[in-house]
């Protein structure tokens, strides 16, 4: 019997809650008890476990590998924090906003290190394929992160620009998850290429999806309301702005957001009040829909039956209809 998205969910979490963390230094480590027990999705370990049963594996001897990307990601999250100068995860305080910077860099830095541990316990006979994928990944996120901080400086970014950013940001650890499934699971070369590609679309639609939601999203679920405005981020929603404005209110969605005379409040209004009138969350709609069909569509490509990959196209849908 394979899992359902529910019963992996279930399975992983009761792994996580038999990790030990260490109690001393608190400063160090109760951050991390807090960012792993925080209400994360777990959408990459799920995702991981899912490819993994796909390809007739063992969920039990990739349990270390999926526990290594979920602390993975809650590590990018404590360094994105910072960099995004955001206050607010999952409907609480941000790691950087309860503790400070320099406990979301050090607990962020522990994090990773005990990924890579985790990682090391993989069966040695499939730990240089999966360790070359993880740390592919793991730069790729940085180079995202990155570009998604040069962007903010930059009057223009077009759609094309948008999309590798996000393809590195978000994408490359869901891509990475898939492939690290399919390698434990001993899939064919080429079915670990489409899983590489059903991932990385549905990656694209997650990322749009969450530049929505931080716009027009419910901020009892996660984030605060406008954070990207206030950023200057050049998210899917202000390029397609952008592409769309006359002169002059492209000047208004370049310089709202550093305009000192407007309240955070304010900036946000005049943002949002330019995307409806430019119809762009119409177009990011399009956008997530079309990433999303493609998604799906590679799923039907693999050389395993579809009976195999119901629980994939499981996770996707569910994935769509996601409101935090
Ligand atoms: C947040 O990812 C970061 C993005 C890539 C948008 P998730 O929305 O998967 O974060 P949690 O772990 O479920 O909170
Ligand atoms: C997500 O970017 C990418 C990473 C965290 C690596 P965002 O900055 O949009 O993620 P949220 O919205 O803070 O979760
Ligand atoms: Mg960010
Ligand atoms: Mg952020
Ligand atoms: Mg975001």
């Amino acid at each position: 019997m394979t899992h359902t998205n529910d019963t992996m969910l279930e399975l992983f979490e009761s792994v996580l809650r038999q990790m030990q963390t260490p109690e001393e230094p608190e400063l160090l480590y109760a951050p991390i008890i807090y960012s792993m027990s925080g209400g994360g999705k777990r959408l990459r370990p799920v995702l991981l476990l899912l490819t993994v049963e796909a390809f007739g594996g063992d969920v039990d001897e990739a349990m270390c590998a999926a526990q290594a990307v979920e602390i993975f990601h809650n590590f990018t999250l404590l360094h994105d924090d910072i960099m995004d100068n955001a206050a607010m995860r999952r409907g609480k305080p941000s790691v950087f906003a309860k503790w400070g910077g320099n406990v979301a860099i050090l607990s962020g830095d522990a994090m990773l290190i005990t990924a890579y541990k985790l990682l090391a316990e993989l069966n040695p006979a499939k730990l240089p394929r999966v360790m070359r994928i993880f740390n592919d990944m793991a730069l790729e996120v940085c180079e995202g992160q990155q570009y998604d901080m040069d962007f903010e400086d930059k009057d223009s970014v077009s759609a094309e620009e948008y999309i590798l950013m996000i393809e590195r940001k978000t994408s490359a650890l869901l891509s990475g998850s898939a492939m690290i499934g399919a390698t434990i699971a001993g899939a064919a070369e080429e079915d670990v290429k489409k899983i590489y590609r059903f991932a990385t679309e549905l990656g694209l639609a997650f990322q749009l999806q969450d530049d929505m939601l931080d716009s027009y999203g419910d901020e009892a679920l996660g984030k605060k309301i406008g954070g990207d405005i206030l950023e200057g981020k050049k998210t899917f929603l202000m390029v397609q702005a952008m592409s769309r404005a006359t002169d002059e209110e492209r000047k208004v969605l370049c310089t709202t957001h550093t305009n000192s005379a407007l309240s955070d409040a304010e900036k946000i209004a005049t943002v949002k009040a330019l995307y409806d009138k430019l119809d762009v969350r119409h177009a990011t709609e399009q956008q997530i829909e079309l990433r999303f069909e493609r998604a799906l569509a590679l799923l039907d490509t693999l050389s395993v039956g579809s009976e195999r990959t119901a629980h994939l196209r499981e996770f996707a849908r569910n994935l769509m209809g996601r409101k935090k």
